[in-house]
């Protein structure tokens, strides 16, 4: 039986211990711009550590379709030789970004300041999703694109044969934006700015300078603005990936949730724009270590170590709207430990959860209620009143291609009196592939239960 196998319905009961140490895979989004980087350097780069998922497969192959050449070595390994800034071919076919949101939007960036037409699609959930926040900036940059009606895939972009550089405030808090102007920067002439209201994740800014290319950074009146010259040379790079926080969100929380457990997870990125969650965790009361920190590629990683409280051991909080961005992707794992807790949690801000891989505000709303917690969508604020201990779950759910779903109720199980089934959970291979199998290892008890295809 291989729960990580494909088309799976997976079930999550309770667990008696949780213990020992467990690697997540690399860093998704420092992956797809190692890649995306390293296809515009000069020269061949070297990446290890890389996550080896369905969106990182996305970014390479529309990479290869751009003229880079991609060579996986060893598990992680990849070896790539760039084209160099201004050099992206023109794509022979449609590029299929399947589920990665930041594939195509980064993707698209790049594309606007060279004069090729390229023809982007992806799966059900990608197709869904707004592209009108990359599409608004590449128009500036002089890209012609023919979207679907609201801005969404399949659509087909020529980008500018002069490239303007341009100034950019993005009017969502979003890091695929801000990368997707400054990868479009980076084949126009002179200089391009973007100006942050809320500071996103920092990983294009960071990576840009790891391979050489000047990045400004200032704080001006409480904003990020954030500056990158054109037609840089860049330079090949040894590239390590280091593990990803958002994985490891999984399993530190289901280490929180099962009495006595203790959960060290060696290598994982902490770069200050995603953390938010040990913030939150910690005012809940939760036990965390974080210890031999160390940079790799420029960015900050360290060993964490979580260790499980007795029942209803963690406290509701109240969540504030600013720390959204330092955390987007951990809002859905948050309410799970918000479930479990003593007292109510209420998450403020959460209008970016709604164009998720699913609207996850939506998908936790349904699937606590399913499961027998208490949670209320008010506006922008999702509260979950915790039950002080297990949820009685019992409940099928479906992740509606949205792996952060499918891996969040997964983790209820552990803390869940009845078992918590999850359809289309072969979705977990776009950020974590092998997630049952490590959570088995540590003492989950995730099996399949029935097939959905
Ligand atoms: C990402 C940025 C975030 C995040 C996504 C990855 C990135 O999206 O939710 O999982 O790698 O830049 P937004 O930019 O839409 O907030």
């Amino acid at each position: 039986m291989d729960p990580d196998r494909p088309m799976a319905t997976l079930e999550s009961g309770a667990a008696d211990t949780f213990a020992g140490t467990a690697r997540v895979p690399g860093d998704k989004s420092i992956s797809h711009r190692a890649l995306i980087l390293a296809a515009l350097a000069v020269g061949r780069t070297t990446i290890t550590g890389l996550l080896e998922s369905a969106d990182t497969r996305a970014t390479a192959d529309a990479l290869r379709a751009f003229g880079a050449a991609l060579d996986r070595r060893e598990k992680g390994v990849w070896t790539v030789a760039g084209v160099g800034v201004g050099g992206l071919a023109e794509p022979e076919t449609v590029i299929d970004f399947g589920n990665s949101g930041t594939a195509a939007r980064l993707l698209l960036g790049a594309a606007a300041s060279h004069p090729i037409t390229c023809f982007m699609t992806g799966d059900a959930s990608l197709r869904g999703r707004p592209m009108g926040r990359v599409i608004a900036p590449a128009r500036m940059v002089g890209a012609e694109i023919v979207a679907r009606a609201g801005g969404r895939l399949p659509l087909a972009v020529t980008g500018a044969e002069d490239a303007v550089p341009i100034v950019y405030e993005p009017p969502v808090a979003s890091a695929q934006v801000k990368s997707a102007v400054l990868l479009a920067g980076l084949n126009a002439p002179g200089r391009t700015v973007v100006v942050e209201k809320r500071p996103t994740r920092d990983h294009t800014e960071l990576m840009l300078r790891h391979f050489g290319v000047d990045v400004a950074v200032e704080e001006r009146r409480g904003e990020r603005v954030v500056t990158v010259a054109g037609h840089p040379e860049i330079e090949a790079r040894p590239v390590e990936v280091p593990g990803d926080f958002s994985s490891a969100a999984f399993l530190g929380v289901a280490a929180l949730l099962v009495p006595g457990a203790r959960v060290r997870v060696p290598g994982v990125g902490l770069n200050p724009t995603r953390t938010g969650l040990l913030d939150c965790l910690a005012e809940m009361g939760a036990e965390i270590e974080v210890d031999r920190r160390r940079r790799a590629a420029g960015e900050p990683v360290a060993d964490l170590t979580f260790h499980g409280g007795p029942p209803g051991a963690l406290s509701g909080i109240e969540v504030a709207a600013d720390r959204a961005p330092r955390m987007i992707d951990e809002y859905p794992v948050l309410a799970m430990a918000a479930a479990a807790a003593s007292g109510t949690t209420r998450m403020h801000g959460l209008g970016e959860l709604r164009v998720k891989e699913s609207d996850r505000l939506a998908a936790l709303a349904s699937g606590l209620a399913a499961a027998g917690a208490g949670a209320e969508i008010d506006g922008e604020t999702l509260s979950v009143a915790g039950r002080g201990g297990p949820v009685p779950g019992g409940a099928r759910l479906d992740c509606g291609l949205d792996h952060r779903i499918a891996m969040s109720f997964l983790v209820l199980g552990l803390a869940a009196e009845a078992p918590i089934a999850v359809t289309g959970a072969e979705t977990i291979a776009t950020s974590f592939p092998g997630f049952a199998r490590t959570m088995n290892r540590l003492g989950a008890r995730i099996r399949e239960a029935g097939r959905d295809g």
